[in-house]
């Protein structure tokens, strides 16, 4: 591998599969008996907030239960930070904090996280590791029931673009992992990142097009360990 290049990587929830935390479309998935837009939604938050608190609680509780815990995907993309001597950004779409636990130090969480809350009257954003209802009371303004996940729902503007799109303008290379290409903007970061010349692969369980230079079919626990490994060497 040549030295010093710039290397960006988008996460998807094909990451987390192995650790425990369904993905969005398998057909158990993350909405599975739920309507996306009833949870996942600015209008959907409006209509029943209380639904909405519920979900978000039930995914925080199953994140901190102790059944979830990174795997060796998300350890081997630390490494790949600590031991490569470039940049590495890595940009997920995940909202859990696996890949802080496994060890990567600035990740960028496009969807928000689950260990996020925000205040919707005066921005305050907080860590949490407790559930939420609409009586919750903000510890800023002290404002009742403003409180909502600091998860990016759908129609609204994901965190971090300008960062994102500056790094992938610059990138080398991008790896695309686990993820179905699928939710734009995200769908499209390979597209920025090979028009800047950057070669592109993918790594996922199925090929999911013919969009990148090259695709490593497999487990991402045990495909990504084995590209790291390439990549270091
Ligand atoms: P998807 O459920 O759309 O896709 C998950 C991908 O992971 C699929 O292509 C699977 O084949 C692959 N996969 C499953 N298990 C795997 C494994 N063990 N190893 C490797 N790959 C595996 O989930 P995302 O692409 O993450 O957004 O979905 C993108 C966004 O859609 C989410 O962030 C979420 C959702 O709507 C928001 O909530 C804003």
């Amino acid at each position: 591998m040549k030295t010093g290049l710039n290397i960006v990587i988008l996460t998807g929830s094909g990451i987390s599969a192995e650790s425990g935390i369904p993905t969005f479309r398998a057909s158990d998935g993350t909405w599975h008996n739920h309507k996306v837009e009833d949870v996942a939604s600015p209008e959907g938050f409006s209509r029943n907030p209380s639904l909405v608190h519920e979900f978000y609680n039930a995914r925080r509780q199953h994140l901190l239960s102790g059944d979830v815990e990174p795997n060796a995907a998300h350890d081997a993309l630390a490494r790949l930070e600590r031991e490569h001597d470039g940049d590495v950004v890595l940009i997920t779409q995940n909202v859990d904090d696996l890949h802080e636990r496994a060890g990567s130090t600035s990740v960028l969480h496009m969807h928000g996280e689950l260990l996020k809350i925000r205040c919707n009257t005066c921005g305050t954003v907080f860590p949490t590791d407790q559930p939420t209802t609409i009586e919750s009371v903000c510890d800023a303004c002290a404002g009742v029931g403003s409180l909502r996940p600091d998860i990016v729902w759908f129609g609204e503007m994901p965190f971090h673009m300008d960062v994102i799109e500056q790094a992938l303008s610059k990138a080398d290379l991008f790896a695309s992992i686990g993820t179905s290409g699928v939710v734009y903007p995200a769908a499209g970061f390979y597209q920025i990142a090979a028009a800047g010349g950057a070669e592109t692969i993918e790594i996922n369980l199925e090929a999911t097009g013919s969009r990148f230079d090259e695709t490593f079919v497999g487990r991402a626990s045990e495909t990504v360990p084995e590209w790291v490994d390439l990549t270091l060497s």
